[in-house]
């Protein structure tokens, strides 16, 4: 694994950037990713192109022996660009525009942005294309960062109605699959028919669905036509692009099919503050995150691009975008850089090389502060180079559970959660940190992707059930367990026929009659846990496995398939994972608390997240550890050869 670092030389003055590249290979830094907000320095005019000082930058990098990976600038189109088309911008769902002044700043339904973009694209491509310094180009950055994917412009309203019509063919087709004869939203023409926001109450879900459809496939598209570029005039160079943490706004399965490599951004303490953990993990994994934040993403974006993948943009100190921005425990940024080693990442790149003492991330670290002194994450980046260097390359090992994700799932749940608190991602999470916490690895993959060969499948919740699906599960002898809300919508978002689980009856011989979602705090004994958030009432034939304490079934059982009618807590949870494991033979090493697991074909790792030392004798035995100690400090990594 290569660690590199996230590098602006238009923010420095060009003295700089010789010593600044010969500290990053002097610290083990390997690869630079430069350029992807460069726009307005390398076309100032329009049509006027300055590469002298870009291409400069590049040589001095490349004699420092460093690899470049370039970043397309499309996320940041200049000024002179958005005059010349003040409608390229996007509009919220207010109806507002968003304007110049960040970035992120446009629409991607906009034919104009769209050829700009190929253009640019074209120009940077065409200029570096085949220079030897370059192994890899970063499309844009971030789709999607900011709310970016949807937009209410006129643009996205006339490629909708063309998405539309070549979806449906014919509107009465379309009226009848959204069941617009409810309250009159019958359309005479697919040009009657608008985005869904600034509606009176919410549109119709069925709407919402396939303007997420249609929003994802324009990402994807967006996406596609840089890469075709890159790929014509870069031959024989990666093509990745960044994706964000717990993000769903569109398919980046879609978008991983046209890249080579998947590559993620991990700021472990923003996304623990911005997200739905309890006050208390806030205050628990504080200085590092939920133990399962990182994995969760690396697992989950290995299933994205064929296996490969990296972290583009590793947190090295505080961030300055969450509430509260904490700064990491001393060794955590080298922890979260072997964790993804162990995930099996190519590489780690920490964003970024120097505090910038300007404009709006001022406040965020880097691995050198704004003075050029290393800040605390350069020795941890150093610590992470030694130890990758002393373990030698590593495989990730094949995974005996798959947890099955869809982001289509993630927006019915979310145009559609009917309780305030059923989340999808949170329902997911909670699945994988179980099995995490049971010491199982585990692929996060596609409702597309092969499930032979698991030993053990999860599908947290899949309310339309993609064609092949159920015969992919039926073939399977292995535990399987489908999670409520499966199969209670067909693809235009009705109710299917007979009643959910629809086509999953064929799995499993039940009927969901009604279903109830709770307040947060009310829940009901069962099993070895309770069900919270989420209940479903089965008529069955089936005896349930698990019964609640008044009486009704919440987990039915048919072979090896089980339906679990509810939101369940981590005990209930734990308790089937643990059943499953055991019916399929899997073993496992129920982990404390704060330690995590991961093997790869060679070593066992692991990493201590809690704020105190644990023994970890119980786990390698009389195995000699290759790194870390038996009393494993907090942020220590320890492993041993299998
Ligand atoms: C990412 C983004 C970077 C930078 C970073 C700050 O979302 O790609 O450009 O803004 O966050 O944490």
């Amino acid at each position: 694994m290569k660690l590199g670092c996230c590098y602006y030389p238009e923010h420095w003055p060009e003295e700089m950037w010789a010593e600044d590249a010969r500290r990053m290979a002097e610290m083990g830094l390997s690869l630079v990713r430069i350029g992807e907000f460069a726009w307005s320095r390398i076309e100032q005019e329009p049509g006027r192109f300055d590469w002298d000082w870009l291409d400069r930058a590049v040589e001095v990098l490349a004699n420092a022996g460093l690899k470049i990976i370039m970043g397309t600038p499309t996320a940041t189109p200049p000024k002179w660009l958005v005059d010349q088309m003040p409608d390229m911008v996007a509009i919220d769902e207010q109806g507002c525009p968003r304007g110049f002044g960040s970035r992120r700043h446009y629409c991607f339904s906009h034919e104009g942005y769209r050829a700009e973009a190929a253009r640019i694209t074209n120009a940077m491509a065409e200029r570096y294309g085949k220079h030897p310094a370059i192994a890899m180009w970063q499309t844009d950055n971030e789709f999607g960062c900011h709310d970016t994917v949807l937009s209410f412009s006129k643009s996205a309203a006339a490629r909708f109605r063309k998405w539309l019509a070549a979806r449906y063919g014919d509107v009465s087709a379309l009226n009848t699959a959204w069941g617009n004869v409810f309250w009159s939203m019958e359309y005479r023409d697919f040009d009657e028919i608008d985005p869904p926001n600034l509606t009176v109450t919410e549109a119709n879900p069925a709407h919402w669905l396939d303007y997420r459809r249609f929003a994802s496939d324009e990402v994807a598209s967006f996406n596609a036509a840089q890469v075709a570029i890159l790929r014509e005039h870069s031959p024989d160079r990666d093509i990745t692009h960044n994706f964000m943490g717990f993000f769903t706004e569109f398919d980046h399965y879609d978008v991983g099919r046209d890249l080579d490599v998947a590559t993620w951004d991990s700021y472990p303490l923003g996304f623990l503050e911005q997200f739905w953990f309890s006050t208390q993990e806030k205050a628990e994994y504080l200085r590092q995150g939920h133990p399962d934040i990182a994995a969760f993403h690396h697992d989950l974006y290995r299933g994205c691009s064929n296996g490969r993948w990296g972290v583009m943009e590793q947190q090295p100190g505080p961030v300055n975008w969450a509430r509260f921005n904490p700064a990491p425990l001393p060794g955590m940024v080298a922890l979260w850089t072997l964790e993804a080693m162990a995930h099996g990442a190519e590489f780690v790149s920490y964003f970024r090389w120097r505090q910038a003492p300007f404009a709006q991330e001022q406040m965020h670290a880097g691995l050198l502060r704004p003075d050029s002194i290393d800040a605390s994450g350069a020795d941890d980046a150093r610590t992470a180079a030694d130890a990758i260097e002393r373990l030698g390359s590593q495989e990730t090992a094949g995974a005996p559970v798959a947890l099955v994700f869809s982001y289509e799932a993630a927006w019915v749940c979310g145009i559609q959660p009917q309780g305030q608190s059923f989340r999808y991602l949170e329902l997911i999470y909670e699945w994988y940190s179980a099995a995490r916490r049971l010491g199982l690895d585990i692929d996060i993959v596609s409702p597309d992707a092969d499930l032979g060969g698991y030993a053990m499948v999860l599908v947290p919740t899949l309310p339309i059930t993609p064609a092949g699906f159920v015969a992919k599960l039926k073939a399977l002898d292995c535990p399987v367990l489908i999670g409520p809300r499966s199969g209670s919508k067909t693809k235009s978002f009705c109710i299917p026929d007979g009643l959910a689980p629809g086509e999953l009856r064929k799995l499993i011989d039940l009927t969901v009659t009604r279903v109830e979602s709770l307040r947060d705090g009310i829940n009901e004994k069962a099993g070895s846990g309770a069900i919270e958030r989420w209940r479903e009432d089965i008529a069955s034939i089936l005896i349930p496995e698990i019964e609640a304490d008044d009486g009704s079934g919440v987990v039915f059982k048919s072979e090896n398939i089980r339906y679990l009618a509810a939101w369940p807590d981590r005990e209930l949870l734990k308790g089937l994972l643990e059943r499953m494991a055991k019916d399929g033979r899997v073993e496992m090493s129920p982990l404390p608390k704060g330690l995590r697991l991961r093997r790869t074909v060679s070593h066992v790792f692991v990493f201590n997240y809690s704020q105190a030392p644990i023994d970890i004798s119980s786990f390698c035995g009389s195995k000699e550890l290759v790194l870390g100690s038996i009393n494993l400090p907090p942020a220590g990594v320890a492993a041993w050869r299998r």
